[in-house]
C-alpha cells in the first residue's frame, strides 16, 4: 500500500517533548484555552459549488439545512479529509485506517463516521471543532500534527459549522482504528503539547488591507483549508514550518514537492494565472503532469474546487515570491555523462518527451526549462523513472497518461546519467546525478535491481 510521508515528524516527537515536556505544566497554562474568534475573517466568496465525494452519495441532512450541508460538503473536499480518513481504493469513505507513514512510526487516520462507538457520532459541534482548530481529541488529549489542524486552525466559524452539518450526515461505519501505532516514547501525546507551543500559531487570517477580496480568498484556500504548504514549506528540524520559506520546496519521503513560489527559476514564476489553474483543475499543463502526493491531492480535493477559488489562489499563489538564486552553468556536451545520457534519452525516453525536452502538452511531462526537473532534490525525478508512475485522474483528465517504471531496465549509472542528462540540456543547468543517490532510492523505494540477462 502507498503511504503518505509526512515530515512533521522528524525530531519533532523527540526533542519537543524533551525540552518542552519537562516544563509541561507550565506549557500548558500558556496555551490559549479559548477557541479563536474566526468570525472576523473576511468570506466574500462562500462557494457553495455541488462537488461529489468519490464514494459518497446525498443523505437526509437531519436537523441541518440542507444548504450548510452542501457548502460543508464542499469544505470537506476543500480540506481533503477523504485523502487521509479512507483507505485508497476501499469502500468506506472516512472511516479511517489509513496508514501515515513517519520517520517514527506509523499513525492510522481516524474513524470520522457517524458511528457512535468508534467513529464521531457522539461527538458536539464544539469537540470537532477543537479536533479541527485546536488539535485535541475528544477527551482533550493532543492530536499529533499528520492531521493537519495547524492549517484548519484558520477556518472560519462559519465554514467550521458547515463542515459539521456535513459530517452528520456521513453514515454511520464501525472500524475501530487505534490511531496511535507510534513506538515508546514518540506515543506519549502529552509531548506534543511542548511541540504545540513551539509552532502552531492558532491565530485566525487578518485581512491584509493593501490586498483584494480575490486575494484574501486566495490566501483562505491555501492557508486554511487545502493545507498546500504542509507538503511544500520546508520544515526546520523540529518539523515546524521554517519562517521565511514559505511555499520554497520541501522533502517528503520519496518525492520532492517543489518551490511553488513564483520565483521564475525555482518556483513556478513562469506559469501563467490560467496555467496554474488548468495544472490543479485537470493534473497537468504544457508544463506539467502531477505525480505521485499531488496527483492524489488534485484527484481527491482541487479538481473539484469552484473556477472562482481556483483562480483566487492562483492569484494569491503568483504573489508569493522568492529570492531569485543566480542561474547555474549546464554541464558542457562533452562531459561522457552528458554524452551517455544522450544516447540512453533518444532510446529509452525521447518517443514520449521527444527530443527537444518539451512532452506532450497536457499529457507528458516536459522538462525544458522546468525548475522541478533542475531542483537540487531529486527524489521525485527517481521516483518516476524507478517506479513509473501515473497522472494524475480528474474528470477533465480521466486516463491520466502513464511513465514506465525504467528499475528493471537501467543500471543506477544509467539512471544517473540520464537524469543528469535532462537537468543539463535544452538550457537547464544542474547538479549532476550521482549513481550512490539512485542506489539508495532503489532501496527506499524497494524497487527491482537492473534485469541482467544470463548468457
Ligand atoms: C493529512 C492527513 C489528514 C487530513 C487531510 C485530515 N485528517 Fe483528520 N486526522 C488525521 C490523523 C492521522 C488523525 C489521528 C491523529 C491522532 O490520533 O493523533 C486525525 C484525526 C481527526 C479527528 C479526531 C478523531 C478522533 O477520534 O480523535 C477528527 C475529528 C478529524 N481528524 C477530522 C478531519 C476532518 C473533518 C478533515 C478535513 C477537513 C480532516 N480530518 C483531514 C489525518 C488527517
Ligand atoms: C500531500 C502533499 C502535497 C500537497 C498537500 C500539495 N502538494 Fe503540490 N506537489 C506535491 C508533490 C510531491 C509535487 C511534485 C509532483 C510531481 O513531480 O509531479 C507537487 C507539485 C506541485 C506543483 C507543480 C510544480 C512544478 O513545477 O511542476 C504545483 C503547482 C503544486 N504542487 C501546487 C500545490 C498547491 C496549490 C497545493 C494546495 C492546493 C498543493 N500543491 C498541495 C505534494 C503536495
Ligand atoms: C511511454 C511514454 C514514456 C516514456 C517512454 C518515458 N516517459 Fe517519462 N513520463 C511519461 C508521462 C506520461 C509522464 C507524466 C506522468 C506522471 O508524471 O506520472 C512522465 C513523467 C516523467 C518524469 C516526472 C516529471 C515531473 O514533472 O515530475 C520524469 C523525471 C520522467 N518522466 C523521466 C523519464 C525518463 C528519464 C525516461 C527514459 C528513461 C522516460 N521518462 C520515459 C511518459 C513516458
Amino acid at each position: 500500500m502507498k503511504m503518505r510521508s509526512f515530515q512533521w515528524a522528524s525530531l519533532a516527537l523527540i526533542v519537543a517533548g524533551t525540552v518542552a515536556g519537562l516544563t509541561l505544566a507550565n506549557a500548558q497554562s500558556i496555551i490559549p484555552k479559548e477557541p479563536t474568534s474566526q468570525a472576523n475573517v473576511e468570506q466574500s466568496v462562500h462557494n457553495p459549488a455541488p462537488v461529489d465525494v468519490p464514494g459518497q452519495g446525498s443523505v437526509a441532512a437531519g436537523q441541518h439545512s440542507a444548504s450548510a450541508v452542501e457548502r460543508g460538503r464542499y469544505i470537506a473536499v476543500a480540506g481533503d479529509c477523504v485523502a487521509c480518513h479512507s483507505i485508497p481504493g476501499g469502500d468506506k469513505p472516512f472511516a479511517g485506517g489509513y496508514k501515515l507513514d513517519t520517520p517514527f512510526g506509523a499513525l492510522l487516520s481516524s474513524n470520522i463516521t457517524q458511528d457512535k462507538e468508534t467513529g464521531i457520532g457522539n461527538w458536539t459541534e464544539q469537540q470537532f471543532a477543537d479536533a479541527l482548530r485546536k488539535g485535541k481529541g475528544r477527551e482533550g488529549e493532543n492530536l499529533y500534527p499528520a492531521m493537519p489542524y495547524t492549517a484548519y486552525a484558520k477556518m472560519t466559524d462559519a465554514d467550521v459549522a458547515d463542515l459539521y452539518a456535513y459530517i452528520k450526515t456521513i453514515p454511520a461505519v464501525r472500524n475501530p482504528v487505534d490511531t496511535n501505532q507510534l513506538p515508546f516514547p514518540f506515543n506519549i501525546r502529552l509531548f506534543m503539547s511542548g511541540w504545540n507551543l513551539l509552532f502552531f500559531d492558532n491565530k485566525p487570517l487578518s485581512p491584509v488591507a493593501a490586498q483584494s477580496e480575490q486575494w484574501q480568498r486566495g490566501r483562505y484556500v491555501v492557508e486554511a483549508l487545502e493545507h498546500c504548504a504542509a507538503c511544500h514549506t520546508p520544515k526546520n528540524f523540529l518539523g515546524g514550518d521554517r519562517t521565511g520559506q514559505t511555499y520554497q520546496g520541501a522533502e517528503l519521503q520519496g518525492w520532492f514537492a517543489p518551490d511553488i513560489t513564483s520565483n521564475p527559476h525555482t518556483g513556478i514564476g513562469r506559469w501563467s494565472e490560467d496555467e496554474l489553474v488548468e495544472y490543479l483543475r485537470k493534473g497537468n499543463n504544457a508544463f506539467a503532469v502531477a505525480s505521485g502526493p499531488m496527483a492524489e491531492a488534485i484527484t481527491n480535493s482541487t479538481q473539484y474546487l469552484s473556477e472562482e477559488d481556483l483562480r483566487a489562489m492562483a492569484v494569491y499563489l503568483k504573489q508569493q515570491g522568492g529570492e531569485a538564486p543566480g542561474k547555474a552553468t549546464s554541464l558542457a556536451m562533452s562531459d561522457p555523462r552528458m554524452q551517455s545520457g544522450q544516447k540512453l534519452f533518444s532510446v529509452n525516453c525521447e518517443a514520449c518527451h521527444t527530443s527537444e525536452g518539451v512532452g506532450v502538452s497536457n499529457m507528458v511531462a516536459g522538462f525544458a526549462g522546468r525548475s522541478s526537473v533542475v531542483a537540487p532534490h531529486i527524489d521525485s525525478l527517481l521516483n518516476s523513472v524507478l517506479m513509473g508512475s501515473r497522472g494524475a485522474v480528474t474528470e477533465q483528465s480521466p486516463t491520466g497518461a502513464g511513465m514506465p517504471a525504467f528499475d528493471w531496465k537501467l543500471s543506477d549509472q544509467q539512471v544517473a546519467n540520464v537524469l543528469t542528462y535532462i537537468r543539463n540540456q535544452w538550457g537547464n543547468a544542474a547538479e549532476p546525478v550521482s549513481p550512490d543517490a539512485v542506489a539508495k532510492a532503489r532501496a527506499s523505494l524497494g524497487a527491482k535491481a537492473q534485469l541482467t540477462v544470463q548468457e
